[in-house]
């Protein structure tokens, strides 16, 4: 017997969020296979943030179950939803996210150098991951000296840049993109995750951005709102 198998990369089981009396995320369930590149789509406030923050252990289920790389994310420790996030998991936010102060190379090797990675080597690797997404030789710019595109592209070396890196959540990487550097930087991001055979859940508004993924899941606002007597 070895590992045990995982049969689905992650799993929603009628999992609902509510923050008081505000339902963030409306009952779901959905299965992300091993290696699947999954579109997130729904309008403003339909939960997609919510679901991402569920699959990232930093937000927990009012009910159901919420299951990441075989681990049940509910019964976890906010310990182990951190190793898991700090190990396995890349996140991309909307606007990049990075340091100011380090430049791109510091902040793609920063979670290695967290992890106990020697300084020289995780700045080597971060060299390799930069240039894996087109960024060679600009990795000792800070993010003020980069575009928005260039931006994100070293978010997307920062979140795949570990090699133990298995599960990628994006959450509106394009939002604050123009079309020729969104698509740039969704081709970045797809192709990055499935050179790895990772997995990818990205929320986007972008029909073109989600017509580039395996499958796309819509959260509809329609069911939201107080429950009707
Ligand atoms: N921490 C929170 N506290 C209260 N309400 C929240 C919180 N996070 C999200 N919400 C609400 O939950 C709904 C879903 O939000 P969100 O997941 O951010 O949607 P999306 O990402 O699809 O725009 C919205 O109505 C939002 O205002
Ligand atoms: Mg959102």
């Amino acid at each position: 017997m070895g590992l045990p198998e995982v049969t689905f990369a992650a799993s929603l089981r009628e999992a609902e969020v509510w923050f008081g009396a505000t339902r963030a995320l409306p009952r779901t369930s959905l299965d992300v296979s091993p290696g699947e590149v999954l579109a997130l789509m729904g309008p403003s406030g339909s939960g997609k943030s919510t679901l991402l923050g569920l699959l990232a252990g930093t937000v927990q289920a009012s009910s159901g179950a919420v299951e990441v790389l075989g681990m049940d994310v509910g019964s976890a420790s906010p310990a182990e939803r951190a190793e898991q996030r700090r190990r396995a998991l890349g996140l991309v936010f909307q606007d990049g996210d990075l340091l100011p102060e380090l430049n791109a190379r510091e902040n793609v090797g920063l979670l290695m150098i967290l992890d106990g990675v020697r300084r020289a080597q995780a700045l080597a690797e971060a060299d390799n991951a930069l240039a894996s997404v087109g960024l060679e030789g600009l990795g000792r710019r800070t993010p003020s000296e980069l575009s928005g595109g260039e931006r994100q592209r070293v978010a997307i070396a920062r979140a795949l840049g570990r090699p133990s890196a298995r599960f990628v959540i994006a959450d509106e990487p394009t939002a604050s993109l123009d079309r020729q550097r969104a698509d740039e930087v969704v081709e970045t991001l797809v192709a990055s995750v499935r050179r790895r055979g990772a997995t990818l859940v990205m929320a986007t508004h972008d029909p073109e951005v989600a017509s580039v993924c395996d499958r796309t899941h819509i959260l509809d606002t329609a069911v939201i709102g107080q429950p009707t007597a």
